[in-house]
């Protein structure tokens, strides 16, 4: 059968390209050194991320693996690590309760935290307490992470939160859980030998710069789609859906199994930076600023499961513009 034949059929095309994918994972796979990235001044050598130069060669790629290493200490804390540490890559699995979706927070924060350009978490517990802007306050890394499962978890749509009546309440039921003090023990262990005010360079760094913004009355939603069909209905599914690809499956882009529409991820710019510098999984970077926007604007005008209390967010500061979930007219 011709490739062009084999390729317009989604079934086929699914097999070729798990097959060209698991062909590359196989021969450099062990030839990649990823320890050269962002080399930090540390006697540990700790402070390193996984490059983002490479794709799906290095999808399976730790700098620091938990479950691994020969980590130091009291038995429970290190019991609590390896355990963030699975709950944060398998997160619908060990955390039922507080997941109200199919989303783990590695789908986001790519190799368990530890990649370049894809929201990397290294170091950044030493940057909490921070303002938060949403919240009006300041925050903890535990309200953090529980800011993470309430949004990008969609915990309000758990069946254990149902009954909850206002942010507060939901953020308690989670905030105190072991499943929270897990990842946040993952998360100090990867920021161990960082001090508060140190600089992390590769925080902060999914984003389109201010200049090359769209103003979102600008982005067309169809243009958006093309450009998704063509470069990510292969692993994410015409229907934003995600398609395994061997044991890698990635998560769903919009419908009842994604993150919610108060999360970061469902405001366009967010979502733009996240695509622009960690998508395509195969060529990351490879698309403009433009064209990235454009597909967040199509991604993010699909219906996702409904944060009921946003009427409760930005109370001290503005609705971003690009938050067009909310209701402005509050
Ligand atoms: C749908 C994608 C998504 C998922 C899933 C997700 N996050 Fe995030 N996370 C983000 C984005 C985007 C940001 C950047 C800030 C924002 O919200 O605008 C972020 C920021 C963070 C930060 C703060 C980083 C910093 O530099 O200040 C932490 C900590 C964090 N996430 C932890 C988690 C944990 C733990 C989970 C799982 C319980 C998780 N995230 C799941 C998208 C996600
Ligand atoms: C070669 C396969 C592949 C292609 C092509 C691809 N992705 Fe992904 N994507 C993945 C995988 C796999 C993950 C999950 C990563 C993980 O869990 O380590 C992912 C994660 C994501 C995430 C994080 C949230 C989630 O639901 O997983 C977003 C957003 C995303 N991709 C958007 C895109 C967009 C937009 C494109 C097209 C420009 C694209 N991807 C193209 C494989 C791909």
């Amino acid at each position: 059968m011709p490739l062009s034949i084999l390729m317009s059929n989604p079934v086929y095309r699914c097999i070729v390209l798990c097959l060209v994918l698991m062909a590359t994972v196989r021969t450099t796979r062990a030839q990649t050194d990823d320890t050269e990235f962002y080399p930090y001044d540390d006697s540990t050598g700790t402070a390193r991320l996984v490059s983002s130069a490479t794709a799906m060669e290095t999808a399976w790629d730790l700098v620091r693996n938990p479950l691994e290493a020969d980590i130091p200490g009291d038995a429970a804390d290190v019991a609590r690590i390896r355990r963030g540490f699975r709950l944060f890559i398998q997160t619908p699995q060990y955390a039922p309760m507080l997941s109200g979706n199919e989303m783990a927070c590695g789908h986001c924060h790519l190799n368990a935290g530890q990649r370049e350009l894809a929201l990397p978490l290294v170091g950044v517990a030493s940057a909490f307490p921070e303002y938060n802007k949403r919240a009006g306050r300041m925050f903890t890394l535990t309200d953090r992470i529980t800011g993470c499962f309430m949004r990008s978890m969609n915990a309000v749509g758990a069946t254990a939160m149902l009954s909850a009546h206002d942010p507060d309440q939901v953020a308690g039921m989670i905030s105190g859980r072991e499943e929270v003090r897990d990842l946040e023990a993952y998360l100090d262990w990867l920021s161990e030998g960082f001090a508060p005010g140190d600089s992390l360079p590769w925080r902060r760094r999914n984003t389109i710069g201010r200049a090359d913004l769209v103003p979102t009355a600008m982005l067309d939603s169809a243009r958006g789609e093309k450009l998704f069909m063509e470069h990510c209905a292969n692993c994410h599914g015409e229907n934003g859906e995600g398609v395994a690809i061997g044991d890698i499956k990635a998560g769903p882009l919009w419908g009842p199994r994604s993150w919610n529409d108060g999360a970061g991820a469902a405001r366009i710019y967010t979502l733009a930076g996240m695509i622009r510098h960690m998508m395509p999984y195969v060529s990351p970077g490879a698309l403009t600023d433009e064209d990235a926007q454009h597909i967040s604007y199509f991604i993010n005008s699909h219906e996702r499961p409904v944060y009921p209390f946003k009427s409760s967010d930005y109370l001290k500061e503005e609705i971003p513009g690009d938050a067009l979930y909310y209701d402005r007219k509050k």
